[in-house]
């Protein structure tokens, strides 16, 4: 027998039907949508932006390594360092260094080496102490190999590279730079010996505003400022010496204990520059201290090397040091003894 269809069945199934269709198109278009925002180039490409300006940014994410700064992936500070690094400090390097000699050939140009006005007399009066010019050369024998090594980390690779070739030029700085790591202790230690042992003498005084007011008497022959132990000159040299080279033996010290303490990456990189502007400036000073200590001047690399300086030059340049250590009040002070004469210019 033929049923009749059940009407109710029908609507049944066709309200069913319509539901499904409209859950089904409804999904679909969802899923377009979505589609399309994943895919649509704008949306993404403001993502990116986005992303890269805080990657750029140094924006930290989560590392499960004990370094935590494994966590920023670009430290972009890192570039702007280098360029400073290989840019102005490099430059300015240069013109300072190249600066300070062309100074200094053009002052022997032009006034010669300073002479012992007085004439040699043959008479010596003891300067320095065996301690004291111990102290001396290893403080500068160190100090030049640290500035010629670190020299060559700032401006080898243009200089020494190209002459030597690669392979050469890399075992000659690996060299360099562990002498500039271990006699940066030795230089530190020099320092502070330095320090202590003339602290006494570079106390800035009234004398040496006259001293400095009258260039040191070394534009004028004939004039000579009065002085102690050590003229304003020498107490700007030892105050350069003990303030830059401790700066460099500070930063120099974090340089090879990175990350001590809660240094971050941006911080070493400041410390690099402090170690590296302190380090150019003192090599520009030391180069006019070693040029009036050997050409510049008449008889002063003897007070350095034997310790004795001639009686003469002591009253010219030190007059009243000489006179605290005068013959008559201290005969022990001035000796017969010859000038040893050193290996350096003959005068
Ligand atoms: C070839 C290298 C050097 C030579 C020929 C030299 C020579 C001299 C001489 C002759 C003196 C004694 C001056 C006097 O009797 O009044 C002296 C003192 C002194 N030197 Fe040197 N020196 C050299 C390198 C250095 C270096 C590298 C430093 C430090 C980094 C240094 C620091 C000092 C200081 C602080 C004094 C005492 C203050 C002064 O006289 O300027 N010297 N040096």
């Amino acid at each position: 027998m033929l049923r009749t269809p059940n009407i109710s069945n029908f609507l049944y199934v066709a309200v069913g039907s319509i539901l499904l269709l409209s859950i089904t198109l409804y999904g679909a278009a969802s899923a377009q949508e979505v589609d399309a925002q994943l895919t649509s180039p704008d949306i993404g490409q403001n993502n990116n932006i986005e992303m890269w300006k805080a990657v750029r940014g140094g924006i930290q994410g989560q590392v499960s390594i004990p370094d935590k700064k494994a966590g920023v992936l670009v430290q972009s500070g890192g570039e702007e360092w280098r360029s400073i690094r290989n840019g102005p400090i490099s430059n300015y390097g240069v013109w300072g260094l190249f600066g300070i000699i062309a100074a200094l050939a053009l002052f022997f140009a032009l006034k010669g080496r300073i002479r012992i006005e007085g004439g040699v007399t043959g008479k010596t009066v003891q300067r320095f102490t065996l301690l004291e010019r111990w102290m001396h050369w290893i403080v500068a024998a160190t100090f030049i190999i640290l500035s010629l090594t670190g020299l060559n980390l700032l401006y080898g690779r243009y200089i020494i590279k190209p002459w030597l070739g690669a392979d050469a030029f890399a075992s000659l700085t690996l060299l360099g730079k562990m002498a500039h790591n271990y006699l940066g202790i030795v230089f530190i230690l020099g320092i502070t010996i330095m320090f202590f042992l003339w602290i006494k003498h570079n106390i800035p005084n009234k004398i040496d505003l006259t001293w400095l007011l009258q260039g040191g008497g070394m534009f004028k022959s004939g004039t000579h400022p009065p002085a102690q132990k050590f003229n304003a000159g020498q107490k700007i040299i030892f105050a350069a010496v003990v303030i830059g080279g401790g700066m460099i033996s500070y930063s120099g010290i974090m340089l090879l204990f990175p990350f001590s303490g809660d240094t971050s990456v941006q911080d070493m990189q400041g410390i690099q520059v402090l170690h590296t502007i302190g380090a150019l400036a003192l090599t520009v000073v030391i180069l006019a201290h070693i040029y009036i200590g050997t050409i510049g001047m008449e008889g002063a690399i003897h007070a350095m090397w034997s310790g004795n300086v001639e009686e003469n030059w002591a009253k010219e340049h030190h007059s009243l040091w000489y006179s605290e250590i005068n013959p008559s009040d201290n005969n022990a002070s001035v000796s017969d003894a010859p000038l040893q004469t050193p290996p350096t210019p003959a005068e």
